[in-house]
């Protein structure tokens, strides 16, 4: 018995939900009124976003990385795991979104903690310095994650944290006939992390899949 994992149920994502921190009433606004303006409703979950933040605390990060901005959501989030003076530094291909995260991180309690560049992560990562950063979240799109995982582990420092999310596909990940596009992408990208030098990493089967991973 001792090597086989409990099979996790809806009820025990239900569970864990409601055995974590809670959203906050900012970060609920900020939900509605990402629908309410039209941009994708697509955000990490609060026990995702609690995960990673304890993930950051015992990694001391005060540099972070994130490729995929979107509403900010996952920005807003890791700031507040990083100390006085941390920073998350954050790419976003549309200007909409971009417009939108940094407008809420404005009124937020991590203002002046996430920084958003706007731009593509295959042209604004090259920019980042080497070992400049403890942490890197991939949040954007699949077919680029290996790119964005090269450049992540030349800009993460050593003992530095890895995050990607979607390991799960958007939940089609052992479908036989998927109907999202994105699907071999990430199927692919899971075999490549497993190749990948460098990289202690795992699946963490929260929200759609986390692969978590510490550059060696
Ligand atoms: C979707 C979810 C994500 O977390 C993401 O990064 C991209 C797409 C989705 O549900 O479609
Ligand atoms: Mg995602």
């Amino acid at each position: 018995m001792s090597e086989i994992s409990t099979l996790v149920t809806e009820g025990h994502f239900r569970y864990i939900a409601a055995h974590t921190v809670q959203e906050d009433d900012f970060l609920r606004d900020l939900k509605r009124e990402a629908r309410s303006a039209g941009i994708p409703p697509i955000w990490i979950s609060p026990e995702q976003a609690s995960f990673m933040q304890i993930l950051l605390k015992l990694a001391k990060a005060r540099e972070v990385i994130e490729v995929g901005t979107l509403a900010g959501y996952s920005a807003i989030a890791m700031a507040r795991a990083l100390p006085e003076g941390g920073r998350v530094r954050t790419i976003e291909i549309s200007e909409v979104h971009a417009a939108f995260a940094e407008q809420w991180i404005a009124r937020s309690d991590v203002a002046g903690r996430v920084e958003v560049h706007r731009g593509a992560g295959k042209d604004v990562l090259p920019t980042f310095a080497a070992d400049s950063a403890d942490a890197g979240f991939l949040d954007a799109d699949k077919a680029s994650y290996p790119l964005y995982l090269r450049e992540s582990l030349r800009i993460v420092r050593r003992g530095g944290l890895i995050l990607v999310d979607n390991a799960f596909a958007f939940g089609q990940l052992l479908d036989e006939r998927p109907t999202d596009r994105e699907v071999g992408a990430v199927r692919a990208f899971n075999e490549y992390m497993n190749q990948v030098q460098g990289l202690h990493s795992i699946i963490v089967p929260i929200g759609d899949g986390l692969w978590v991973g510490v550059k060696l």
